[in-house]
């Protein structure tokens, strides 16, 4: 699975967006070490702040079915699905990637010319609190 064919798959998942209120359609495919692709799309509510992103909800299917263990997430983004600007992640899926992944993990991001940006997680969240800091 290289990177390209992981962001063909998040832009994929752009299409089961639901994004009435930012109309800003998200896709992202999350690659597991065994190898395993979980898919996600953003999902918003009329209670805004119940909205999930789609890095969460790839997450979150991933980790409800017993996988722990990522290798990179790919994630696509734009408005009404037209992709122009790299669609980096939300603070929160920062966060939520740093509770599962290494300081490793990698983060794929595409724009519109399909230049590919490639960081890790560390770069994302520096100087994070994790699992580790609240560990008696
Ligand atoms: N969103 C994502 O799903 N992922 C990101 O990386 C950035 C933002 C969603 C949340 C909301 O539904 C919409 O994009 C606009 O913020």
């Amino acid at each position: 699975m290289t990177d390209r064919d992981l962001l063909e798959i998040a832009a994929g998942m752009m299409k089961q967006s639901y994004a009435p209120y930012s109309h800003f359609h998200v896709g992202a495919a999350l690659l597991t070490k065994s190898g395993k692709v979980y898919t996600g799309c953003n999902i918003e509510n009329a209670a805004y702040p119940a909205t999930v992103c789609a890095e969460r909800t790839a997450i979150f299917k991933a980790v409800s079915e017993g996988e722990t263990q990522f290798e990179s997430i790919a994630i696509v983004g734009g408005i009404n699905g037209e992709v122009k600007d790299y669609c980096a992640p939300c603070g929160v899926c920062r966060q939520v990637m740093r509770e599962f992944c290494e300081a490793e993990f990698r983060i794929v991001l595409t724009d519109s010319t399909g230049l590919i940006k490639e960081c890790t997680l560390d770069e994302l969240l520096p100087l994070s609190f994790g699992p580790e800091n609240v560990a008696e």
